[in-house]
């Protein structure tokens, strides 16, 4: 049975990824499919909350660090259901007249949509519904082509995005996405690798298959391809919570919370930031 909010069918009995990851960072928007993949997930990862919160908290220091070298445009695709702070919202604090496109192709986060399209009165936020294997379609969609101009540098995001696109094609589709964009924008990745625990790792991609959603991990030779004709920002590829452009944050919330002197686990993805020249 479809369950629906407002007019769209949300597919309650499959999972999605979407709100798996909502469910590992505590939201309340998933369903027992989801939760039954999620349990599956983190017997292969144990780690997996801690590593979607740094996953977040990467999303808050990348953006900001952004905003800080002047980037007002945002081209978000794998947006996610929202989460505070949402990426806009991070954006427009430092400069109020932010310009945000999300992209998701989950008909949850689209029911959420107008969660993510509150921000100043100064900037603007636009929600399309879309797929990243469709760049073309992304590109070409209205809300794009008057939220954001091209002739100014955008920041593409695609956060926890390209690793649930498995194969070589996903190479072309975020060379498409960065084609029309002007000298001076930004691509903007966190991805999942097995370079730190493989088995780990592996587990977890099974466990993702076994619930009915495709993945692919992607080694440190892997995610630099992606950055291949761009200039890559210090530190370069990294372990996600190592990610820090200038120095380390002691903020309480962008660390993972450990039991006092416990060890950190393994990493299990990568998070990096280019500048097209
Ligand atoms: C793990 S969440 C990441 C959310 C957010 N970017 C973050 O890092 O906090 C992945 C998101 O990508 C979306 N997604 C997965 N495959 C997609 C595709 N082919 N096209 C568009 N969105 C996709 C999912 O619906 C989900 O919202």
């Amino acid at each position: 049975m479809a369950a629906h909010k407002g007019s769209v069918d949300l597919e309650q009995n499959r999972a999605h990824s979407a709100r798996i990851y909502d469910y590992f960072l505590g939201g309340k928007d998933n369903y027992p499919a989801d939760r039954e993949a999620a349990a599956k997930i983190e017997q292969a990862i144990p780690s997996v909350r801690g590593v979607a919160r740094d996953n977040r908290a990467f999303m808050v220091r990348a953006v900001r660090h952004l905003s800080g070298l002047g980037v007002r445009q945002f081209l978000d695709i794998g947006t996610g259901i929202p989460t505070e702070p949402n990426l806009h919202q991070v954006a427009q604090e430092t400069a109020p007249d932010a310009r945000v496109v999300y992209v998701d192709n989950d008909p949850i986060v689209l029911a959420h949509a107008r969660a993510l399209l509150v921000g100043t009165p100064e900037g603007v936020t636009q929600y399309v519904e879309a797929d990243l294997t469709a760049p073309e379609r992304i590109l070409s969609d209205p809300a794009v082509r008057e939220t954001l101009d091209f002739d100014k540098p955008v920041a593409l995001s695609l956060i926890a995005l390209c690793h649930f696109v498995p194969g070589e094609r996903i190479y072309d589709i975020v060379d498409t996405l960065l084609a029309p964009l002007p000298s001076g924008s930004y691509l903007v990745m966190t991805h999942l690798t097995t370079d730190f625990d493989p088995a780990m790792v592996e587990g977890t991609v099974q466990a993702y298959r076994q619930s009915g959603i495709e993945m692919e991990a992607r080694d440190h030779r892997g995610v630099s391809h992606f950055f291949r004709d761009l200039e890559l920002l210090e530190p370069g590829i990294v372990a996600i919570e190592n990610w820090y452009a200038g120095e380390k944050p002691s903020l309480p919330d962008e660390v993972t919370e450990l039991p006092t002197g416990a060890p950190r686990p393994p990493a299990a993805g990568y998070a990096a930031m280019g500048r097209k020249k």
